[in-house]
């Protein structure tokens, strides 16, 4: 596995990779992997020929007070993991090469459509500094396909969007959420868990999972099963930010039109704040 941390080379290996005709993915992340995160990876190598990881810890889609100088970095671990799970070229990248002009007053990708919403609404500007980094890797990088996880089911969205609205020319692939075996979802944050909160962590899949489960059983009285879920959260010692039964395509509130919907939730419980999603219908 190559680690490049200079654009210009990484773009070069990418570039002569596609003129001999093999199909390239990017798995952007920013670090501390874990199991899901080599899931893409996995995936990835399924629809591709050649498989690159970003290891990026984007600056800018940290709200203020959240835990950018704390998130966890773990470099040598996670290069030895993407090398085992088959990745060809890892790009690490540095602030001052993804940010040229600084921090402040730089250009900036924003998708309205979806920001302001659910964690939007918690995390002002976060999806901005998401759009914009990941439309970054895309430029600079140029893979004919990208994978993003259904773990972060909004910021899969917001991606889906820019690539349509820019036409930037990326497929984007989508992957199931990678669970421990309780059912948690995975995650860097979890690392924030003590081991109390970590046995009772589940329990906000199994909240998202119940309402998805009532409504597909004919359940039609969503701001009841929402209201009740944040109770339970609350009860059980949890900082619930929302629960919410959305539109699949678009996180809009559902209507009669609405043919796929979705169950999303976030909640503190102590230190992390920790997200999590579920179709409605699915096995
Ligand atoms: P990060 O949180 O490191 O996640 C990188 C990718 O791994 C994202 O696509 C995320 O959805 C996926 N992922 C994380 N946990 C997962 C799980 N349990 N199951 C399946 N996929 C999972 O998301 C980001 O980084 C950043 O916002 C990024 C897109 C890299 C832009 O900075």
């Amino acid at each position: 596995m190559q680690t490049v941390r200079e654009r210009p080379a990484a773009r070069a290996q990418l570039a002569d990779w596609q003129r001999q005709g093999r199909r390239v993915a990017l798995v952007p992340t920013m670090g501390n992997l874990h199991a899901g995160h080599l899931g893409l990876v996995e995936t990835a190598r399924k629809s591709a020929d050649r498989v690159v990881a970003t290891i990026f810890v984007n600056p800018t889609q940290f709200v203020a007070g959240e835990d950018y100088d704390h998130y966890p970095r773990s470099e040598a671990a996670d290069r030895e993991q993407l090398e085992a799970a088959g990745t060809d070229l890892v790009f690490m990248p540095d602030v001052a090469s993804m940010y040229p002009a600084g921090l402040e007053g730089h250009t900036e990708v924003r998708v309205p459509a979806l920001d302001d919403v659910l964690c939007g609404e918690y995390r002002p500007g976060h999806f901005t500094g998401v759009a914009t980094v990941v439309t970054k890797l895309l430029n600079m990088l140029r893979p004919d396909v990208a994978l993003f996880g259904e773990k972060d089911y909004q910021q899969l969205l917001v991606i889906r969007r820019l690539v349509a609205d820019l036409a930037l020319d990326v497929d984007i692939e989508a992957v199931a959420t990678q669970r421990e075996r309780d059912g948690l979802a995975m995650s860097s944050r979890n690392a924030y868990l003590d081991a109390d909160e970590r046995v009772r962590a589940p329990q906000l899949y199994q909240l998202l999972s119940g309402i998805a489960q009532a409504i597909a059983a004919g359940e039609r009285d969503f701001a009841r099963l929402e209201r009740e879920a944040l109770v339970a959260l609350h009860d059980g010692g949890w900082r619930p930010q929302y629960v919410a039964v959305r539109d699949a395509a678009d996180l809009s509130v559902p209507t009669a039109a609405s043919t796929a919907l979705r169950v999303l939730g976030a909640a503190w419980l102590g230190r992390a704040r920790l997200i999590d999603n579920v179709a409605v219908g699915a096995p």
